[in-house]
């Protein structure tokens, strides 16, 4: 590849690739982003070189790697191009079946679709509920596109936003375009991107600094991953556009060392881009030149915040300062430096293209474009989903989500990573934005979203997001460090049984002073888990307090286990999946656990057949005491 050096040049080169590609020549896309990686898509893709090329098939035939769609519990994913037929949980042994059925006979083999409630056979992947109701501004890019090949995403009209920017705008009119279209920065705050630009542009001091916030340290969360791995390049366009548009010639990419995928795809953009001409010295033969350098982080949560995120790239400890200046002004080595998530970046070259309009037409009043939310949790569907701003909770979970896992009955959603609130049923109907989810007691955060059901209890789930708020503190002011501790304690105490009256009043005083009083960001949310749960579910923390019961039977040191006589049908499988021997019985006779051995573990819970629903978990009553040794089974079901 040669230096392209004119706007004219690249879109020549976009036409050569173009008139080198037949639309109608099928193309197998094999997924291989890190989940399908997991799962073996590395050897799916393999197997689909061998068998093509075993049928002579390579002339007639593409085959192309991709980054993730976004439905990685059902990967390996593999789309056949240009009917988009998608097939789920491929493994190698299937692939002779896929090349002779698909490629040859142009027929589908149903076994592998997507079956819907229904019981239909899905073939198409726009028709999967869990992309219909999608709108993939960004993440749809990542099927499309080999993030290892630069040609691909300029086949779809990479960097013509670039070019435009470059040729055409000035670098206000850029800053002016993004400030119109309401794009909010995706990283947590929601703060308003061009407005945060403009504060860089107009600060005194050169040089001025552009960063990419990839450091993604909420559990369970992996959107910026995805972007980062499957379309590297839609991230350093939006990059080098808003570059251009502060006046900034060095960048920095901040991605978390746990990345490894992301580094060295993002690694082949940069370079791939640099041979182009799109990056470096003069770019497109414009007066405009820019660099940019991969940071890898160190996996601390807390190096995300914006202050400690730039005093990791200069080579100190990650940890968050008092910003009476903000970055924007005074970051980088105290020089304007301005900060934006993975997401934000890549929501720019589409905005320049399609214009501030287009993107402002998107959204609600006061939250602008699409948010991609990792779902996870007790949800049908898991996965990366990317919505409008204003979709409802409801929509997400229950039309994209599928509903709750084994038909149990919704009880809360967690929005925005570890220091979000969890928000209960009667609020399904609320629009998903910043504003709404800020009034529930949540956050849009950077996009976690973790369904809960009946089954969870909501005292646990504050403790549980406190204790990894509490590790992650960097402990450098006393309201956090202290504070979580604290809270900790006492909320292990409950869900121990160790309650006390007043506690509740406690935690709460608690959860008020660090908002008011800790140092950075982490500190002032880290109590919205805590808070939201007390607010919309206070019943539960005083039947663990009162009553020393856990009502939804997770706390341990709460519940008993114990099998009903009159139910046990004597199937075994209690015992035989317990691992400390704790259940006696045997054929026809009633089984028993043994309470001094048993760890609760919850193994012959899950076991007993529902139609038997013999193991019960009991809690704030005593253990009814046990029936006699070779009691009888009173009767089979
Ligand atoms: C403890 C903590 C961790 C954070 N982690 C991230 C992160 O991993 N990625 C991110 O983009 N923003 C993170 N943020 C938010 C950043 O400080 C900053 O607001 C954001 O990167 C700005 O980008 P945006 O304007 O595009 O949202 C974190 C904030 C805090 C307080
Ligand atoms: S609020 Fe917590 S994470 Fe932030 S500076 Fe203080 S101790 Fe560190
Ligand atoms: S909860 Fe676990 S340890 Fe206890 S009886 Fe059941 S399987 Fe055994
Ligand atoms: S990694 Fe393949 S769908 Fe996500």
């Amino acid at each position: 590849m040669s230096k392209l050096n004119s706007a004219a040049e690249l879109k020549k080169f976009r036409q050569d690739i173009l008139s080198g590609r037949d639309p109608d020549k099928p193309c197998v896309t094999v997924c291989l982003g890190t989940g399908c990686l997991a799962c073996g898509g590395e050897k799916v893709y393999q197997a689909f070189v061998a068998e093509i090329r075993k049928q002579g098939l390579e002339a007639k035939v593409d085959i192309r790697r991709t980054g993730c769609h976004g439905f990685c519990e059902r990967g390996p994913l593999v789309v056949i191009f240009p009917r988009e037929i998608c097939y789920l949980k491929v493994t190698p042994a299937d692939v002779p079946e896929l090349v002779a059925r698909t490629l040859v006979e142009n027929k589908i083999v149903d076994r592998l679709l997507y079956t819907g409630e229904d019981g239909k056979k899905i073939a198409h992947e726009g028709d999967i509920p869990f992309y219909k109701h999608q709108s993939r501004i960004i993440l749809g890019t990542n099927r499309l596109v080999d993030p290892t090949r630069i040609e691909d995403y300029i086949a779809l009209g990479g960097y013509s936003a670039l070019a435009k920017s470059l040729f055409v705008m000035t670098p206000v009119e850029v800053l002016d375009e993004v400030k119109k279209s309401g794009l909010r920065g995706r990283g947590g705050a929601g703060f308003p991107t061009g407005t945060k630009w403009e504060t860089t542009r107009n600060a005194p001091g050169e040089p001025k600094y552009v960063i990419v916030n990839a450091d993604e340290g909420d559990p369970g969360a992996y959107m910026n991953r995805s972007v980062l791995e499957g379309n590297p390049h839609s991230v350093l366009e939006g990059l080098i556009i808003g570059a251009y548009a502060i006046g900034a010639h060095q960048g920095f990419i901040y991605v978390r060392q746990e990345y490894p995928l992301a580094v060295a795809n993002l690694t082949v953009a940069l370079e791939q881009a640099r041979e182009l001409g799109l990056l470096g010295d003069h770019i497109l033969g414009s007066e405009f030149s820019f660099e940019v350098a991969i940071h890898r982080g160190a996996g601390a949560f807390v190096s995300g915040e914006s202050s400690a995120l730039m005093t990791a790239i200069e080579g100190r400890v990650g940890e968050p300062r008092l910003k009476y200046i903000r970055t924007a002004v005074s970051g980088l080595w105290e020089k304007p430096t301005n900060l934006n998530n993975v997401e934000t970046w890549a929501n720019v070259p589409a905005i320049i293209n399609k214009g501030a309009a287009w993107f402002n037409g998107i959204g609600t009043k006061g939250s602008k474009g699409t948010k991609i939310f990792s779902l996870v949790g007790k949800v049908k569907n898991t996965g990366l989903v990317e919505v409008p701003m204003g979709m409802t909770l409801k929509q997400v979970i229950f039309d994209i989500g599928g509903g709750i896992t084994g038909d149990k009955k919704f009880k809360a959603v967690q929005t925005g990573g570890p220091s979000g609130g969890c928000i209960p049923a009667e609020y399904l109907d609320l629009p998903v934005d910043f504003e709404e989810l800020d009034k529930a007691g949540s956050m849009m955060g950077s996009g976690g979203m973790i369904v809960m059901d009946e089954d969870t209890c909501m005292v646990d789930t504050a403790r549980y997001f406190v204790k990894f708020l509490s590790e992650e503190s960097c402990g450098k002011c006393v309201p956090c460090r202290e504070g979580l501790k604290q809270m900790l304690l006492l909320l292990e105490n409950i869900c121990a049984g160790r309650g006390r009256e007043g506690d509740i009043e406690l935690l709460e005083e608690l959860g008020e002073v660090m908002t008011e009083a800790s140092l950075c960001a982490l500190g002032t949310t880290a109590a919205n888990p805590l808070l939201s749960t007390i607010k919309y579910f206070r019943n539960e923390y005083e039947a663990h307090i009162r009553e020393k019961r856990c009502p939804a039977g997770v706390c341990k040191d709460l519940i008993h286990y114990y099998i009903a006589p009159d139910k046990c049908q004597a199937c075994l499988l209690c015992a035989k999946s317990c691992p400390t021997g704790a259940i006696s019985g045997d054929k026809g006779l009633v089984h028993v656990i043994d309470q001094a051995k048993c760890t609760k573990c919850g193994a012959c819970f899950e076991v007993c057949p529902s139609r038997f629903g013999a193991v019960t978990r009991i809690s704030g009553r005593p253990v009814p005491a046990p029936v006699a040794a070779g009691t009888k089974v009173q009767g089979r079901k």
